[in-house]
Parts: structure tokens; C-alpha cells; sequence
């Protein structure tokens, strides 16, 4: 049975693309690095404002990108993210990490010039050193020019040689670049199908684009962006502890008491979580959880996979209640598209306070149909 809105007393949330453009949407930190699937920043902020105080330890179970960990260290809260995907923790770290600003900024023009030196001062490249800038790994070469495959591998090598302290900084601007230097259709970008090795026509541009056939320029231009972002961020990031875990969130030990969770799950067989940033898996060689990611797109809308789905949230939902403490609020955003949520809710015990419908215009990517979702407060049962 579909359950009551009594949202009357709660902020106007059907933003217009105008009234919350792009660059409010992935301000600061939140356009670190491209993320397919996220909630916009002004959800948390203003979620967390309104149920929680200072001082309270918010978790996001399935953290994604970091955006509630962001917006809940900026309002003065203890943050705590898990999530499957090995990248996904590195981002959200990266994201809400302290920086010695100066350090920063002086490691990561450090390690861009050394990556250029590579390619122009030949002599000292070649007669010095023997730069592994070449792979057998079958993604590099099926999706690079061999120009950026040595562009990105030579960056790469700098900063695992290198004595840098932030080299997870690093490690998130080499695997933007390397999105970026991918030869896909401009058009395709979120999950190309097949590399372009010729001039194209391009549905986003209306025109003959060409494939990309070098990597520095993108590694430049990010380092630049990466340090304007952090920057930014260090702006109203305060002292309050962030935590990012790595693991399943059906069985992990949060190990903690938690005052709110504040989350947004992910979608039935929507989404390849991994999947999206292959990338950076390939590159970095980070740990592949990808057979533990709930509603994984894999796996399908069939009766089953949608079971399953319900199955693993609701494992989540029970393990973090047994850290919530007793007056704790857990925030759900989430298309319930398959009317699934009001049982999840039960069966991990908890009961729905309130739910707030709103019109989703755009997220942080581009979509090609509105669609509504729903902010759901619940409390213990
Ligand atoms: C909708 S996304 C969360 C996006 C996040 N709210 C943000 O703004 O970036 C769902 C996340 O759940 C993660 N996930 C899937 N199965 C998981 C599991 N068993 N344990 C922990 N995280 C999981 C995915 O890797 C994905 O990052």
C-alpha cells in the first residue's frame, strides 16, 4: 500500500535547471570526477540540517562519490561511508581529506612536470631509465591511441616512484584523464560501446568529431582543476572526522554508535557500479568487488534479480539499525519504481515517518526523461 506524504512544512525541492544549474550541482569536490548515479549535494545539505545537530555521526552505507560524507563534514557532523567499489572509497577519500594546501599544490605541479619531462627531454628518458610505457593489458590497448597509452602510463610511473604524500590525488586525476583520453563517441561517454579509431559523426555535436589521441592535455587541465576544487572545498571543510570503509555493507562492522544514515541505494539493475569507472580499475589495478554489488545492472529486472535486490538492501538496512542509536533517523533517496521499499523498510526494522516526493529535472549528468524520486524518513520500529 503506497504510503501518506505529509511533507507540508519541507523546503521547495523541484529545482529547475535554471534555479540549480551544473556548476551549483558539482561545486567544489562534487565535480572531482565524473560519477554516474549520484544525488545532488543540496539533498544532504539540506536533509541533515533539518534532522541532525552538530556533533551527530551520519553513515552512508552505499557512499558512492562521498556526496553525503561532503555536505555532513561541512555541517560540523561525524561522516562515515562504505561502500563495494574500491574506487568509489578512493574518491570519497580524496574528496574529504584534509590537505596541507601548499604541499599539494607543490607535489601535483611536480608530478605533471615530471611527466612532461618524460616526453620531451628524450635523451634523459631514454638513456636513463627504461619507463614502462607499454602494457599488454587488453582495455589500454583496445580504447587509447598508443600516444596516450604512454602518456598515461609515464603519469602513472611518476607518481608510484615518486616520494609524494598525496598521491591518491593523483591516482583520481590520472583516472579522469584516462576517462577522458578514451577513444569513444562523444556521444557515449557514460558506457561506450566501441572504441572509434576514425573521424565520426557526432549526435551530441552535430558534426565529424575525431577520436582523442593524447592524454597530457587532460592530465594538465585536471591537475589544475583537481587543486581549484580542493581548494575550494578546504574553504568549509571542517575538523569533524570522515571515515571511508571499504566492504560490503550487508556484514561490515560499523563498530560505532550512529545518530543518522543518510543514503540513496543503489538502482535494480540499473547501474554496473565497477563497470562505470573500468578504467580506473585497469589502470590502478584496485581490488574488483563487482560479484558483491547489489542490483548490479548485470543482473537484470527479472522476478528474481529484483528479490535479490530486496534481499541485499534489506541485509544492509538490518545490520547498520543495529549501530542507529535508538532515536536515529535513516533518510532513503530512491526511485521506488518496483514499490518494493515499504517491505525493505519493514523487514529491516524500521517504520516510515514521512516521505517527500520530488521532481528530479536533471541530476548531475545528463538525462533524457524527468523522473520523480522520493526522500524517505523512517525511524527505528
Ligand atoms: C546510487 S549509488 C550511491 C551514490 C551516492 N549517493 C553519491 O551521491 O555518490 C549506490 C552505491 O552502492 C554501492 N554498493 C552496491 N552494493 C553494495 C554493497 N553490497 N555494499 C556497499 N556498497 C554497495 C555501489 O558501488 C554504489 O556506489
Amino acid at each position: 500500500m503506497p504510503i501518506q506524504t505529509t511533507a507540508k512544512e519541507l523546503p521547495y525541492l523541484d529545482w529547475t535547471e535554471k534555479e540549480l544549474p551544473q556548476s551549483k550541482r558539482t561545486k567544489h569536490v562534487h565535480g572531482l570526477h565524473p560519477y554516474l548515479g549520484k544525488f545532488i549535494p543540496q539533498l544532504p545539505e539540506i536533509f541533515l540540517k533539518m534532522y541532525f545537530e552538530e556533533g551527530s555521526t551520519i553513515l552512508d552505507p552505499f557512499v558512492g562519490s562521498g556526496t553525503t560524507l561532503v555536505a555532513a563534514n561541512s555541517l560540523k557532523m561525524h561522516a562515515i561511508g562504505i561502500d563495494i567499489s574500491a574506487f568509489n572509497c578512493l574518491l570519497t577519500d580524496v574528496k574529504t581529506k584534509k590537505y596541507d594546501l601548499l604541499q599539494l599544490k607543490h607535489e601535483l605541479n611536480d608530478a605533471i612536470a615530471k611527466t612532461e619531462g618524460l616526453f620531451t627531454d628524450q635523451l634523459s628518458f631514454f638513456g636513463h631509465c627504461s619507463v614502462p610505457l607499454k602494457t599488454d593489458n587488453e582495455y589500454m590497448n583496445t580504447w587509447y591511441s598508443d600516444r596516450a597509452v604512454k602518456e598515461l602510463l609515464g603519469y602513472k610511473f611518476v607518481i608510484m616512484q615518486g616520494n609524494y604524500k598525496y598521491k591518491d590525488v593523483m591516482k583520481i586525476i590520472l583516472s579522469r584523464a584516462a576517462r577522458s583520453a578514451r577513444q569513444a563517441p562523444h556521444y557515449e561517454l557514460d558506457w561506450p560501446k566501441e572504441p572509434v579509431k576514425e573521424p565520426y559523426y557526432c549526435y551530441k555535436h552535430k558534426k565529424i568529431c575525431y577520436p582523442t589521441d593524447e592524454a597530457l592535455k587532460f592530465l594538465r587541465r585536471y591537475t589544475f582543476d583537481t587543486f581549484r576544487r580542493l581548494k575550494e572545498y578546504s574553504k568549509i571543510r571542517t575538523d569533524y572526522k570522515v571515515m571511508v570503509k571499504h566492504g560490503d555493507s550487508r556484514t561490515i562492522n560499523i563498530n560505532r554508535p550512529i545518530d543518522g544514515i543518510f543514503t540513496s541505494p543503489p538502482y535494480c539493475g540499473l547501474i554496473d557500479y565497477h563497470q562505470q569507472h573500468e578504467y580506473a580499475y585497469n589502470l590502478l589495478g584496485l581490488q574488483d568487488l563487482s560479484h558483491k554489488e547489489i542490483g548490479a545492472k548485470e543482473q537484470g529486472q527479472s522476478k528474481k534479480a529484483i528479490e535479490d535486490y530486496k534481499q541485499g538492501i534489506i541485509e544492509v538496512f538490518s545490520n547498520c539499525n543495529r549501530f542507529l542509536n535508538q532515536d536515529g533517523k535513516l533518510i532513503i533517496i530512491v526511485n521506488d519504481k518496483f514499490d518494493i521499499y515499504q517491505d525493505i523498510i519493514n523487514k529491516s526494522n524500521f517504520e516510515v515517518v514521512q516521505i517527500v516526493n520530488r521532481q528530479v529535472n536533471r541530476r548531475t549528468g545528463r538525462r533524457s526523461t524527468d523522473f520523480t524520486e522520493d526522500i524517505i524518513i523512517c525511524r527505528k520500529a
